[in-house]
This record gives C-alpha cells, structure tokens and sequence, in this order.
C-alpha cells in the first residue's frame, strides 16, 4: 500500500527522491518522508502528500544515498510522528517498511525494557532499533537486518540506511520489492513503475529474501540461508509513459485511454479467421481445455466485478460452471480445490495481498491458477507463472477504469478460447471476435456523444444515498458503478441485481431518490423494465443507462444512450457512463478525484 523509493549512486538524491515518490504516491497519500546520507542522515517528513512534504525541504539538501516513503496508515494515526523514515535511538539506522509487523506490540515492549524511547505509535519504528541494537554486535549492516528480521513475524518491504555504511539494505516478505540496475548506480522501488525514467534492467526480491546495494550493484542472499544469483529482467517499454498530457485528472484520462487500451489487449490473441482464441500465456492445450470441470475466479473491488462478467461470459459461450469469489473470504473459507479446475486470480496491480492469498491457497491445495494482471512482474503474476497479461498501460487513478474493461476482455477472449476446445461452433466464434473488435470504435463513437451525463450529476451529487441496479451481465455494471460513485464522490451507494431490489432495498425510495438502472436490449430488459416501474411508482428519479435506437429511453427520467453492442459485451459500453458520472460528480463536490480519501492503489494487507 505504501511507496517506497530509494537510491545509491554519484547523483544528488533528493530531487530524485521527490520524483520518485510522485510517480508512487497513488499506492498510499497520508504522509510522506525522504531520508538522505550527508555524513549524518536527514530526515525530512509531513502529513500529506509529496507537494505537502516538499514545502518543508531546505533549498539543497545534499547527499548520495538516500530512501523515500509514501503513507498509507495502519498502526498508529496519521502524523508527522508517525510518518516514515524512522530513525534508531543512535541516529546509526534509519529505515522505511511497507507491511504490517504483527508482533510489534512485544517488540515494542522489549525495547523500552531495553530503556529505548520509542517516538512514533507504529509497528516499523521498532525495526530501526532493533537493527541499531544488531548493529553494534557486528557493525556487518547485512547481518543486523537478517537478525532483527528473524526476531520480528508479519509482512515486509524493508530499506535500511546506515550511517557509517555505503550501502542500502531491503529486504522483502509479502509487500513488493523491485531493485532497479543503472551504470554506477542502484536504486529501490516498491513499484517497478517509479524505476522506469531510471532503468529498464530491475531485480524482483522474492519473499524471504535480503539484497545489499550499493552503486556497483545488488548481492541478493535468502533471509535463512546462503547467497543467490540475481535475476535481472528487463522493463517492458509501454509501461513507461504515465503523464497527464493535456488532462485535468488521470481518472479522465484513463477513461478516454479505454479504446486503445482494448486494442492492446485483444490485438494478435484472436483468430478471425478460424475463430480460435491465442492467449499463449495460459500454456494449456485444447485438449486440457476440454476436460475443465469448472472455472473459479478470484479478486477484489473492480477487479471482482470484471470476474463476475467474465463468470457469466465463460458460462454462457462454453457451457460450463464458473463462479467468482470475493478474494478476502476465499482463503478463510477453506475452499475444496479441484485440480483438475482453473481458477483466475485477476488484479490490476498484482500485488493486493487478498488476492495473493487466494493463490496461494489454491497451489498449496495442487489447484492450477492463472494471473489476469496488468502489471508485468507483479507477485500475483510470477506466483502464477501463466497467465493473462491485460495490457491496460499504467493506470494512476486510484479508482480503477480502463483495467476493469481490459480484465472483462481478456476473460471474453478465454471464454471464446475454451468455447471452441468445446463446443461453440467456428461460425459463433467469428460473430464473438467481431463484436468483441468492434467496441474500441463503438466506445470512441460514445466518448464523442456522451448524452446528458451533467444532468445525471446534478441528480445524484446532493444525493443521501444512490440506488443502483442491473440484471444479468448488467448487475456487476451496476455493482462498479455504485462502488466508482462511492470512492470518488463519497456518495453511499448500493447495488441489487435489479430483481432483488424488491426483497428489500426498495425500502429506501421515497420521492426523489435517484437510481441509476442499466438495462441494455438483452433478454432480461423486459424484466428490468418492471423494476424500474417499481422505483417510479415510489416517487424514484431514473437514471437510465440504455443502447442507442431502444424505447427503453422513455422509461428514464434522465436516459444515457450507448452504441449497441453484443449482448454479452455490453457491459464494456454501458460502465463508461458510469465512469464518467463518478468523475464529474466527485469534481462537482470538490473530491480529490485521482487520490480520494482513505484509499490506495494497490492493497497489499489483508
Ligand atoms: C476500485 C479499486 C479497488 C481495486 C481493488 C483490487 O476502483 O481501485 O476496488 O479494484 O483493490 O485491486 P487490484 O485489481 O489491483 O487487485
């Protein structure tokens, strides 16, 4: 959840410091701190975000070495105090630590019995003396990291910086770790995102591992045993590019990104020709295909609502059982696992911890289970091994848009591909492709013509909460579109497949209360007409999400037109409305759209 950014080499760090946590700070904005060696080590951090903290640096700060950290809270408030880096009793250690040290309140005592004054209520700070303590056993910086890591149960993204050593010492278990390879110099990042205008050539730390760097390079050795060799594996280049251009927000501009960032994903994986699927990264032969007994798939958030389209997708072209599950219940349920079963972990970042768990959970039980991941090198995808790479491009909004509609692709596209290894025939198959083909223009035809979406703002943005409904492919729209309008816009909101609503959520309409009901012209529209009938005879607004050309229109008081598009793709067309009323709506209210409150881009604790 928390960025860290680090560097050793002959360029003055703070500037880079600073750089390298803007490019970080969607993965945690509550306070920021950088750390820079200058004979002693300063220390400079502040509530907020990096321009927050920024305003507190002295004009020049020299120095070399130096490590860098983004906040998001989990023990202890947020304060300056309590922001990273923490520094040791001796002033000889200063460390920053994304993850969660369980045993903190133990350690926490020990120390103070030690007659060491802590001065920050988290979990990390303990860390920074414990390794002063090792230290002065051995004055070896390696050696004191392993040792005090031994003492210490929970998760870590470890940097330690030493006073009277040249060196950085990371460590890694459970929160993510990338070590960036320059010419003379060395850097560290929990994102390889932030190494990219440094090097392309990174290291992943894999759990249980520890990494020296110093500017010549990186020793990686395990936690519990001997030294290993370093892997160094190059960046792809797309991901490189991550500025605004001529948007106000990364939320809108990752919106309009959605058109090209299909074509990344669906471009040379499909057969027009032969109507066969090309997701070579799954590794499965037609014949394996053929004997699934079912799909499982697993995410969190917008990534579990790409997974319930996918379900119903696969379901519905393949004639087979699939089902999605919320990924923070699936480990604790103690899932059957079928091995002879697929399961899909899929997660923008690859890195939420829920997710990862599910994963692991399902390999230790000899289940087969496949990434569908954007970022390339994330843990979910190299705990994978196989898998779908979504090709969404960088997304920096923590509210995630353009990866919800490349992860409900790439589920399509396996649909389509194991179909055919069964018994969807080439005919259908081709029909599927074209349409699948055919909704990057038909979005772009949509962003030219959006309809009165400030309208569906005005209804909502005083709203005390917001209904939202759909049916069939169409209710895991309804379930993104009311958790975008929540995260940004801090509007309570709640979605029902539409034929729910009347089991007991129709209870909150009284005159005036908006919903928002998608319902393009699919065999369940007629059904989703009664409910909106429903909503109306109790004094409810509509605001109606329908394809272009249908009659359906009349039934809204506010009605959003969208191309038509096959039945089972309509969802890629109808949440961009939503999309786009989450967006105006949070900037009506004055939300920080791309860093709304309390949240993080990539969740890495459970
Ligand atoms: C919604 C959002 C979150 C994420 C969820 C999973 O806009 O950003 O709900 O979708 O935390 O994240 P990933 O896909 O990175 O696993």
């Amino acid at each position: 959840m928390c960025g860290i950014f680090g560097y050793i080499g002959p360029k003055q760090v703070s500037n880079m410091l600073v750089e390298g946590l803007r490019r970080l700070e969607y993965r945690g904005y509550d306070s920021t701190g950088i750390a820079v060696k200058n004979g002693n080590i300063s220390i400079f951090k502040k509530v907020g975000k990096v321009a927050d903290m920024e305003s507190i640096l002295p004009r020049a700060i020299h120095g070399t070495v130096g490590i860098a950290h983004t906040r998001w809270a989990t023990h202890g408030g947020v304060t300056d105090e309590n922001a990273h880096p923490h520094e040791s009793f001796d002033s000889k250690v200063v460390i920053v630590h994304n993850g969660i040290i369980e045993n903190s309140r133990s350690l926490r005592k020990h120390l103070v019995s030690q007659g060491i004054e802590l001065n920050s209520e988290t979990d990390s700070e303990a860390l920074a003396h414990m390794i002063a303590i090792e230290l002065n056993q051995d004055n070896n910086p390696l050696e004191a990291v392993k040792r005090c890591l031994k003492s210490a149960i929970g998760t870590w993204g470890l940097c330690a910086l030493f006073k009277e050593h040249d060196v950085i010492v990371v460590a890694r278990n459970g929160s993510p770790i990338v070590l960036g390879q320059g010419d003379g110099e060395t850097f560290v990042s929990s994102d390889p995102h932030a190494l990219t205008p440094h090097t392309q050539r990174v290291v992943y730390l894999d759990d249980g591992q520890v990494a020296v760097l110093d500017s010549n390079g990186i020793e990686v050795s395990r936690l519990h045993g001997g030294q290993i060799d370093t892997n160094v594996t190059l960046l792809e280049n797309e991901w490189g590019v991550a500025d605004l251009g001529d948007y106000s927000h990364f939320m809108l501009k990752e919106i309009y990104e959605q058109p090209e960032a299909l074509r990344q994903c669906v471009r040379g994986r499909m057969d027009l020709a032969t109507g066969n699927g090309r997701l070579r990264g799954l590794k499965i032969k037609p014949a394996e295909l053929r004997k699934v007994p079912h799909i499982r798939i697993i995410g969190c958030g917008t990534a579990l609502h790409a997974g319930m389209i996918g379900q119903l997708v696969i379901e519905k072209m393949a004639r087979l059982p699939a089902v999605s599950h919320v990924a923070s219940e699936f480990r604790h349920n103690d899932p059957v696992i079928d091995p002879e079963a697929l399961h899909f972990a899929i997660s923008q970042s690859g890195e939420t911890a829920d997710t990862l768990s599910a994963v692991k959970e399902i390999q230790l039980k000899g289940g087969q289970v496949h990434g569908v991941v954007n970022v390339v090198g994330s843990t979910i995808a190299r705990q994978c091994g196989t898998g779908v790479y979504i090709h969404s491009g960088p997304e920096q909004a923590v509210a995630s848009t353009k990866a919800f509609s490349n992860m409900v692709a790439a589920l399509s596209m396996f649909a389509i591909q194991i179909a055919r290894s069964r018994d969807l025939t080439k005919e259908k198959a081709i029909e599927y492709i074209s349409a699948l083909e055919e909704i990057p223009d038909l979005i772009e035809q949509y962003l030219q013509d959006q309809g009165p979406i400030m309208e569906a703002v005005d209804a909502l943005k005083d709203a005390k909460s917001v209904l939202f409904l759909g049916r069939g492919v169409s209710a895991p729209v309804a379930a993104e579109g009311a958790l975008k309008l929540m995260e940004v816009a801090y509007i309570p909101c709640l979605a029902y497949p539409a034929g729910e609503m009347k089991h007991g959520p129709i209870a909150l309409l009284e005159k005036g209360s908006p919903v928002v009901i998608i319902a393009p012209d699919d065999h369940v529209k007629q059904k989703t007409i009664s409910a909106i009938h429903e909503c109306r005879a109790r004094g409810a607004k509509i605001i109606l999400i329908h394809e272009q050309g249908d009659d359906i229109s009349q039934e809204g008081d506010i009605s959003i037109a969208v191309p038509k598009v096959h039945n089972l793709f309509s969802p890629l067309l109808t949440v961009v409305p939503l999309q786009l009323i989450a967006y105006h709506t949070a900037l009506q209210l004055g939300c920080d759209v791309d860093r709304p409150r309390n949240l993080a881009k990539s969740v890495t604790v459970e």
